[in-house]
């Protein structure tokens, strides 16, 4: 039932409609890029996912030279701090939809003199220019939220990974996320609006199943709270990019995305922000007939 060599070549993630600019960096402006790649940086270095990276490769608990695929790496900020760590003898294989993105990964990845542990890769997660089985770990570090099919995406990760092998996937449930204003509803339609800038807001919720459906079996998982109450600090990185990226997806006019964000900074100096997200961690093993 699980042996399938499928290859998912008729998913491109060119074919995502919608306001998620994290799926489409394949064509995005150079000034968009830049500011998804400074907070993509900010929050990769801050301690929540530092912690949960802690989390999943303790529990992941390698003792050999495990080869480690990083789907959807944008700057390489994860498949880096994986490589510093001691327990990590294998190579790393970073790969990214975006040329841009995978530029400053390598770059950032020669500044902090790990270039040698990570070789980077430019393509779609649905269909990965790899042979089948060469991975024992594939991690998704919040890639599933943005693209075109997730259950897709696990098959061509099952692909990828040889048997027993296992899969990392961590993200956001952003249907959850809630930042507080002081407007009459409490900031609720800003939610609604921001929620349009992720594909797929409630997978996380889904994984559960769509991991079960793929050939794996669930193994571990963890489930984390983003909360920033008085001072913004996890989310702190995201508020600049709002600037740019609110109205680059036409969610809203610059104007009103500036007055948005004056308001929260604002919220943070007077110690009075409020912004929370679900996060959840599932690492899973791949199932094989015996
Ligand atoms: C929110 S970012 C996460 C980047 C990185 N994993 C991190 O945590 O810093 C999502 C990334 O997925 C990439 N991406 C989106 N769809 C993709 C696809 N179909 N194949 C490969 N990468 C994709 C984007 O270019 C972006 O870098």
């Amino acid at each position: 039932m699980f042996t399938s060599t499928y290859w998912n070549s008729m998913v491109s993630q060119t074919q995502l409609t919608g306001q998620d600019l994290f799926g489409r960096t394949f064509d995005m402006d150079e000034q968009s890029l830049e500011v998804m790649a400074a907070r993509l940086e900010a929050r990769g270095k801050h301690a929540f996912f530092s912690q949960v990276i802690d989390d999943y490769m303790n529990a992941l608990a390698l003792s050999r030279d495990e080869t480690i695929l990083d789907l959807g790496c944008g700057t390489g900020v994860v498949a880096r701090t994986i490589a510093r760590r001691g327990d990590v003898k294998g190579r790393i294989v970073a790969m990214d939809i975006s040329p841009y993105l995978i530029g400053l990964g390598k770059r950032f990845a020669s500044e902090e003199g790990v270039a040698g542990r990570i070789d980077f890769l430019t393509g779609d997660a649905h269909s990965v220019i790899e042979p089948e089985g060469k991975f024992d770990v594939v991690v998704m570090h919040t890639l599933v939220s943005h693209v075109v099919d997730p259950a897709a995406v696990i098959e061509e990760a099952r692909r990828l990974l040889r048997p027993q092998g296992r899969i990392v996937i961590f993200d956001g449930d952003f249907a959850s996320r809630v930042c507080a204003t002081d407007a009459p509803d409490g900031g609720a339609e800003m939610d609604r609006l921001i929620l349009r800038m992720t594909a797929q807001s409630t997978v996380m919720r889904q994984m559960p199943r769509l991991l079960a459906k793929g050939g794996f079996e669930l193994a571990w998982s963890r489930g984390y709270v983003a909360a920033d109450i008085g001072r913004a600090d996890f989310f702190s990185s995201i508020l600049p990019a709002f600037r740019v990226l609110l109205p680059k997806a036409g969610v809203m006019p610059e104007a009103d995305a500036n007055e948005f964000v004056d308001k929260l900074e604002l919220a943070s100096r007077n110690n009075e922000f409020f912004a929370s997200c679900n996060f959840y961690t599932y690492m899973a093993r791949r199932l094989d007939r015996q």
